[in-house]
């Protein structure tokens, strides 16, 4: 399988016999083959007569070697799976099946991807980025607060690397240009917070999916090809992202999330803005002040200043119809 997608990764027309001579097999078998994937991986193959098979749209595959050189000179372990439930899942259940930590888990798509407030990620195969860091920590020694906070920093500083200058961020760690969102970050934990326990830091990114290609997402949302024009290389993000987030855990395990905090808010985006804030059925209107040095969101109520930190909070601008 991988070694077809590899030939089709480019998006151009490659016949039926110079794959089936690639995979030593006939070029019915070959035909076969293609129908498989489609249906397995939820692909889409052109077959045209005369010039043989391509994919609908382009893929960008990971390359699990390069990942894996960069990644274990900082001591990372790395995992490049197929497909998966959920990368967050996957690395809790080794985790606690005591696999060596930090360990980063990849994966060409998920089935049942994880959001928050127990929303889905949709993950088609081999076209965003499902990143999941599994670390073991002593909760006394590394602070847990404004954790995702730090995270979300780290996602912004690659995606302007990459190119992307529009990016910013949304409380308390969407990645957005303009009201559509780009990434977002999962933060998972087992154990005891206050003592051993085992953080898995989960982050998408949309990549090079298209808006023809996905009609299940049910909110605002760009991809970083949609920003940039061009299909990326996501072996190359993997890359940028691992070490930004390697400099922003560093800093935020030594100083805290309050060390952050600054460069936080002047790339929030909605600094200063009119909010509503949704718990459940519960809305709170307010204008944004910032964050505090836990990472919770201080918002000026009727002339008061209140702080509101938790998964389960959604934050919406009040002038959005
Ligand atoms: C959000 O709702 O904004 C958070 C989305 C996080 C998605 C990522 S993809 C990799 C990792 N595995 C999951 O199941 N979810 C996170």
């Amino acid at each position: 399988m991988r070694e077809i997608l590899q030939l089709l990764q480019d998006g151009e027309f490659h016949s039926g016999e110079s794959i089936g001579a690639l995979l030593g097999v006939s070029r019915a078998a070959v035909w076969k083959r293609l129908q498989h994937l489609e249906a397995s991986l939820g692909l889409e193959i052109h077959r045209v007569r005369g010039r043989g098979y391509s994919l609908a749209s382009p893929l960008s595959l990971l390359n699990s070697s390069v990942i894996s050189d960069a990644c274990n000179t900082c001591g990372w372990s790395v995992r490049v799976l197929e497909s998966v439930d959920s990368t967050n899942a996957e690395a809790l259940r080794l985790l606690a099946a005591g696999a060596e930590a930090p360990l980063l888990l990849l994966a060409e798509r998920q089935i049942s991807g994880r959001g928050r407030r127990g929303r889905s990620w949709i993950s088609p195969f081999g076209e965003n980025l499902y990143f999941s860091l599994g670390l073991r920590l002593e909760g006394d020694a590394f602070p847990l607060d404004g954790l995702s906070l730090s995270v979300g920093l780290a996602v912004l500083r690659t995606l302007q690397e990459m190119g992307c200058a529009a990016a910013g961020l949304k409380w308390p760690n969407d990645i957005l240009v303009g009201a559509q969102k780009l990434a977002g970050v999962l933060l998972e934990l087992a154990g005891d917070p206050a003592g051993v326990c085992q953080v898995v830091i989960g982050i998408g990114i949309n990549v090079n999916m298209l808006h023809r290609a996905s009609s299940l997402i049910d909110q605002p949302w760009t991809s970083l090809r949609e920003q940039l024009g061009y299909v990326v290389d996501r072996t190359a993000l993997t890359l940028v992202l691992a070490r930004w987030l390697e400099h922003y855990l560093e800093l935020h395990g030594r100083d805290g999330f309050c060390a952050l905090r600054t460069e936080w808010e002047a790339a929030h985006l909605w600094q200063g803005r009119d909010v509503s804030l949704h718990a459940g059925p519960q809305c709170i209107l307010g204008t944004v002040l910032g964050v505090d040095e836990g990472g919770a969101l201080r918002l000026d109520v009727a002339g008061q200043e209140r702080q509101f930190s938790g998964g389960e909070l959604s934050l919406r601008l009040r002038d959005d119809s």
